[in-house]
């Protein structure tokens, strides 16, 4: 059975991909390489021993799509990663965001449609819970209001996806809601590769440890948390991995839309995650406290219960492994790829 996987090529796809291939799926992988590159198949490959099906192309281009769907029948379902993420460019780039990742998946969703296939896993993300209603974050906690555009895609994109399953019931649609995804492949060889400053904690400690940056900013040390700083449910990207393919097992029961948060349930703030890295990797992260980052919260972590209950899935790597395996990434690939 194959599997067309969006995005495959970037930071949660290659892992994606990679337990796909471990699990006897055949992924199939469509990406613009916008945010990528294309070192990644050799790597997935190495891991592996399988090189997947690569087509280098925007999911906005119908006629590509028509003939991926043409040229590979056997495709049953779709993981949905492509898309633009980076939350300040979205502020300032409004149009370019909800035209790659909106009208990308309408392009996408339409051509499943055409092809017949009926079957979507979602990327969305803890940033629909807006500042969250109540902590754990469970499923049934409101979607809130959004503080960016690329906020407003994943939200918009859950309620397109939902609807679509509303009006034709051949439809099966899992909403994926991933919590912070941090961590790489244990091989040490793939993992998150941001283009420029990055924007995200982790990519940012470990380029600081790395020597590439020579101190963290920690935005905020007044939040109402243990020690003032932004508390956050932190996730093994290969963790991650596997959740989707516990919802392609999913699927097959003709689940009709399903909605799983993925998270590990734990909340860590920024200092604690400055001193897990420390032990982890023997580098000292020097920082100094600036101030709150427009539009961050407090404080967000999962109730993932439902995922265990009804995936049977649940994170087994905690903070020590993600710290080290992404530090494992970034002292052996300090350039990326
Ligand atoms: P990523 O940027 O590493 O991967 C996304 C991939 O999609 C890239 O390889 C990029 O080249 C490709 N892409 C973008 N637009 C495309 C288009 N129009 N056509 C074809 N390919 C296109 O990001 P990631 O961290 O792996 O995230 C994957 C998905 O998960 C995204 O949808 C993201 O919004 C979502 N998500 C990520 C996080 C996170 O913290 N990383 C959290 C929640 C949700
Ligand atoms: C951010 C996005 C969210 C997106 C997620 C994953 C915002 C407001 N939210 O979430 O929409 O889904 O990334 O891509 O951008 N921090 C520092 N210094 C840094 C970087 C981060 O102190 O240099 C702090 C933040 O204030 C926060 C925590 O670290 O408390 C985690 O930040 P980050 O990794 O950017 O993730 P989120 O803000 O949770």
């Amino acid at each position: 059975m194959s599997i067309l996987v969006t995005g495959g090529t970037g930071y949660i796809g290659s892992h994606t991909v990679v337990e796909l291939q471990n699990a006897g799926f055949e992924a199939i992988i469509i990406d613009n390489l916008s945010n990528s590159n294309p070192e990644v198949l050799n790597r997935i490959e190495a891991i592996t021993g399988k090189r997947p099906k690569f087509y280098e192309a925007d999911i906005r281009d119908k006629e590509a799509l028509k003939k991926i769907f043409a040229e590979n029948p056997d495709i049953e379902s779709c993981i949905h990663f492509a898309g633009l993420k980076a939350v300040g460019e979205s502020v300032s780039k409004p149009l370019e965001y909800y035209n790659n990742n909106i009208y990308g998946t309408l392009c996408l969703v339409e051509a499943m449609r055409d092809a017949g296939v009926k079957n979507i896993v979602f990327s969305s993300s803890a940033t629909i819970y807006g500042d969250p209603a109540f902590i754990p974050i469970t499923e049934k906690c409101p979607k809130g209001v959004c503080t960016n555009p690329y906020g407003w895609t994943k939200s918009m994109l859950e309620q397109i996806l939902s609807d679509v399953t509303v009006a034709d019931k051949e439809w099966n649609v899992i909403l994926l809601r991933y919590f912070n995804p941090i961590g790489a492949h244990k091989s040490g060889t793939m993992g998150e590769n941001p283009s420029g400053i990055p924007n995200n904690l982790m990519p940012y400690i470990t380029q600081v440890a790395v020597g590439k940056r020579d101190h963290l900013n920690v935005f905020g040390n007044d939040y109402d948390t243990h020690d003032g700083t932004g508390v956050r449910d932190y996730i093994h990207v290969v963790d991650l991995a596997i959740g989707h393919v516990k919802a392609l097992n999913k699927i097959k029961e003709n689940c009709g839309l399903k909605i799983y948060n993925l998270g590990t349930g734990h909340g860590y703030s920024v200092l604690d995650i400055v001193k897990a890295f420390e032990e982890a990797s023997g580098v000292k992260i020097p920082y100094e406290i600036t101030p709150r980052r427009p539009g961050d919260i407090a404080t967000c972590y999962a109730d993932a219960s439902l995922a265990k209950k009804e995936l049977g899935w649940e994170a087994q790597y905690g903070i020590k492994e993600m710290c080290e395996d992404s530090w494992r990434w970034q002292k052996n690939n300090p350039e990326g790829y």
